[in-house]
């Protein structure tokens, strides 16, 4: 009793401890082109200090990168040293991320699609929506992630033996506007009364996971709004995370696809498949393989529609033509609604970067999943954030 009470009387005394968000004031992000490959060597190697750069967007002739404040000396040092010409894309980050949280106080305080919603206000939304269609739609749990949250996602189903469409959304973290269609689609499937989103609802069977990587989404709210990786710890770092989108066991780290440095935001992981959330998806994937003539992935941003592979561009694959017809119909149409988003479509390595060990590449080269895409949303760049 005296042990117990000694206890509480010392926690009564100790500061609550204050769990900070990260913050980026006057980080500003600056767009560098270059000429040789000195000054991108020179510019490219300032990334290797991670906690002052991070690079945003990176090609043969320009790279993005965010600059934080007191490592502003070193940076206008080396543009000099390298001869090469900066000009600013964001003075301050942070303006970015308090823009989108003063948007969410002025929308309701319910799940909606004027704002961003929290994971929990995402399960709850998913709860309801089970309990009002309770015939067509069935929860399911692929797996739990490294910190022990459930990894949800709901089936659509009019009539059994429909071709099967997966949906893999939100695996980077800070990819919100991923979920958000997600959601928003769970409930055009479900509700729409246009002819063609019947169709389209009554004649596939849908697997829907709105969020696969949930710690780092949870972490991306409460925490550092720029995250991108899964939340486990290294063994051979203090970096923490994986870049799931490149730990699926296809082509895993080949021909520079990836990174092995467990401080970039491309990191492949110890191994393939080393992350809980892959794991989970791919072992749900390959359990209903059969049934699946369609994987999707969601990321954002660049508007792109993109076909495997990522790991090679000297390659295509077989059924490379049908994928960019499809593809292209996606395109058009897509242009001709109000807005008139245009989006480009190829191979992921073709027309992006090399990427390895991608859900796509490994749902087409190991589920024998041949319609499988990457879609990067809106926008191209204007409102500044790290690409997808
Ligand atoms: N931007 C995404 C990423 O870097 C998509 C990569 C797409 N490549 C692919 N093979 N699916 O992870
Ligand atoms: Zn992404």
């Amino acid at each position: 009793i005296f042990f117990v009470a000694t206890t509480n009387a010392a926690s009564l005394f100790q500061k609550p401890e204050i769990e900070q968000k990260v913050r980026y004031d006057n980080y500003k992000v600056f767009k560098i082109k270059y000429e040789t490959a000195m000054q991108r060597q020179k510019l490219l190697d300032l990334t290797k200090i991670y906690q002052s750069f991070r690079l945003w967007h990176e090609d043969s002739s320009e790279c993005y990168l965010m600059v934080t404040p007191n490592a502003l000396p070193l940076f206008e040092e080396t543009l000099k040293i390298s001869n090469a010409s900066a000009e600013i894309l964001i003075s301050n980050v942070q303006d970015l991320i308090d823009q989108e949280n003063e948007a969410d106080t002025r929308a309701s305080d319910k799940f909606g699609w004027t704002r961003y919603n929290s994971l929990a206000e995402i399960d709850a939304w998913l709860d309801e929506i089970l309990a009002v269609y309770p015939v067509v739609t069935e929860g399911f749990v692929i797996g739990k992630s490294y910190e022990g949250r459930d990894i949800r996602g709901i089936k659509i189903s009019y009539k059994s033996g429909n071709p099967g469409v997966f949906i893999e959304s939100n695996i980077h973290a800070r990819e919100w506007i991923t979920s958000a269609t997600a959601t928003w689609l769970i409930n055009e499937l479900l509700s729409s009364s246009d002819d063609l989103v019947r169709d389209l609802a009554e004649s596939h069977d849908w697997y829907i996971v709105p969020v696969l990587n949930v710690d780092g989404f949870v972490y991306t709210h409460e925490k550092d709004r720029l995250w991108r990786k899964t939340r486990q710890p290294s063994n051979i770092s203090q970096c923490i995370g994986v870049d799931p989108n490149r730990n699926y066991d296809s082509h895993w780290m080949e021909n520079g696809g990836a990174s092995s440095d467990p401080c970039n935001e491309a990191y492949a992981g110890p191994y393939a498949f080393s992350e809980p959330e892959t794991k989970a998806l791919s072992d749900f994937v390959a359990s209903i393989k059969d049934k699946l003539n369609i994987m999707i992935a969601f990321h954002s941003y660049s508007q792109l529609l993109l076909s495997p592979y990522g790991h090679t561009k000297d390659e295509v694959p077989e059924n490379y033509d049908d994928l960019m017809q499809v593809a292209k119909a996606y395109s058009d149409t897509v242009k001709d609604l109000p807005y008139g988003t245009v989006y480009r479509y190829g191979s992921s390595a073709g027309i992006l970067y090399p990427a390895s060990g991608t859900t796509s590449d490994w749902a087409y080269n190991e589920q024998d999943v041949k319609i499988s895409y990457t879609i990067e949303f809106r926008d191209t760049g204007n409102f500044g954030w790290p690409p997808g």
